[in-house]
């Protein structure tokens, strides 16, 4: 049988239904390939949250074309956010011609349908579907070999941020079964998985739509209860829905790891109103403060977000003393990008682009000397370190992560990997911590 390649664009949704995908392929027959020169499937899931990810997919295909050339039975083809938008399939068609498959988010299950139907008649096949079916259950996964597993708890976002374009290109919330996910989570811990992350776009809103009303705070202490699982995260919060008892629940919860990604994205009232994030500064400061007061050495980190339409030098500025106030552990730091279809593309008083370029350079700077500060408040501490593997390019250390979700890297030996240990913070990075075990 043949070779695949998957190259995958975009979030950790993007990557989990990357594994599928393979999943799918592999229960064909299919084996992965890391050279796409020598693949006969090419996949690219792709992302359209910002512009610059979807340049990226273009240019990328662009570069296919020799491939298709030299082996005209290589099928390639196109999945993920990008092509939910309306016009999009028929106009990656257009200009890649090549393209053997153009299909959607709601529709990747059916991914081995497809192939069949253009190996057998050599067709093209292009299918998107506007809105998502129910949810198909026991579909394979091809996770890695490893310690640390993704597991989706809900797809599609109700929220509708004003500049956002995931809403429309993955749908309205919708939540999976209890007993699903923790089958799911029971097999992967037999398997030999310690951390699990579970996945969704707000994962606050969990089991809203449920028929047994069961929230995410219950969510995480069934969850807690399944064995030789030693470490729950998961992503992403929103603050507006981030409540107390939530809050309870992490703090006596011995698994759930104390790592609070709350996406802020503006510092000041009216932008974020005109976002409709549904919270005011006020009180995301007060979410801070009673999670730092809870828990005092837990981790928050953000994603915060330049030049919206109507940001002025003065919001801006509120958006850097926020950041100074809570000293974040690290954030996500994006441009303000025009998504066709959003409200905020036809809001007035768009940003010029070199206000948007010096505000984020601001910003990135002040945050990157907080996170180095506060990697360095770890010096001389002891941490346990759910070790993950290999680190990169050297081989003599090993990296993990703390509960709090910083990466670590020791030297020390294979044997490891998959095991909880302690190890001394010596030195203090921007992006990592280095130690020695104890
Ligand atoms: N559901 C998550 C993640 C959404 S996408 C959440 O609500 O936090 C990840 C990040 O991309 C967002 O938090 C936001 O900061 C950024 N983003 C989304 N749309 C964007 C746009 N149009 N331009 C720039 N950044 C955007
Ligand atoms: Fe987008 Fe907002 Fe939904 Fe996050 S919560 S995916 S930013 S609409
Ligand atoms: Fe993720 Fe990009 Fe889609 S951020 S949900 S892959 S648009």
């Amino acid at each position: 049988m043949g070779l695949y390649h998957i190259k995958t664009f975009g979030c950790q949704m993007n990557e989990h239904d990357s594994e599928i995908l393979a999943g799918i392929l592999e229960k064909m027959g299919y084996a992965p390939v890391h050279d796409v020169d020598k693949a006969d499937i090419i996949l690219l899931n792709t992302c359209c949250v910002r512009e610059t990810a979807e340049h990226k997919v273009f240019s990328y295909l662009g570069r296919l074309r020799s491939l298709k050339e030299k082996n005209p039975d290589l099928i390639i083809g196109v999945c993920g956010c990008m092509t939910q938008q309306e016009g999009m399939a028929s106009r990656i068609r257009h200009l890649f011609p090549y393209v053997d498959l153009v299909f959607g988010t709601h529709n990747l299950h059916r991914l081995e349908e497809y192939l069949t139907r253009i190996s057998g008649a050599r067709e093209h096949v292009v299918e998107i579907w506007p809105s998502p079916g129910s949810i198909t259950e026991g579909l394979p996964i091809k996770r890695k070999a490893g310690v640390s597993a993704w597991v989706t708890i809900m797809y599609g976002c109700n929220n509708y941020c004003t500049y956002c374009i995931v809403p429309y290109v993955r749908g309205r919330e919708r939540s999976r079964r209890p007993e699903e996910i923790i089958a799911e989570v029971k097999a992967l811990a037999q398997n030999g998985f310690k951390e699990i992350t579970l996945l969704g776009q707000n994962v606050n809103s969990y089991g809203k739509d449920l028929e047994e009303r069961l929230d995410f705070a219950e969510l995480l202490k069934r969850l807690e209860e399944i064995e030789r699982i030693e470490r729950i995260r998961y992503m992403t919060s929103h603050p507006r829905d981030f409540n107390d008892q939530l809050i309870e629940t992490i703090a006596s919860s011995s698994k759930v790891c104390e790592h609070f990604h709350l996406p802020v994205q503006a510092g000041s009232n009216k932008i974020l109103k005109k976002m409709n994030r549904g919270y005011t500064r006020e009180d995301y400061l007060n979410l801070v403060a009673k999670i730092k007061t809870v828990l005092p050495r837990s981790t928050i980190t953000t994603d915060i977000m330049v030049g919206f339409p109507g940001e002025t030098d003065d919001d801006f500025e509120q958006t850097l003393d926020l950041v100074r106030q809570v000293r974040f552990d690290s954030a996500y730091t994006f441009i303000y990008n025009t998504r066709q279809g959003t409200p905020a593309s036809k809001m007035a008083e768009q940003v010029p682009e070199e206000n948007k370029r010096q505000r984020i350079q601001t910003l990135i700077r002040l945050q990157n000397g907080i996170s180095l500060e506060k990697n360095r408040e770890y010096v001389g501490s002891t941490e346990e370190i759910l070790v993950e593997g290999k680190k990169v390019k050297d081989e003599l250390y090993l990296c993990g992560r703390n509960r709090g979700g910083k990466m670590v890297f020791f030297p020390g030996e294979e044997s490891l990997i998959g095991q909880i240990v302690p190890v001394k913070i010596e030195k203090a990075h921007l992006t990592h911590l280095v130690g020695c075990r104890v």
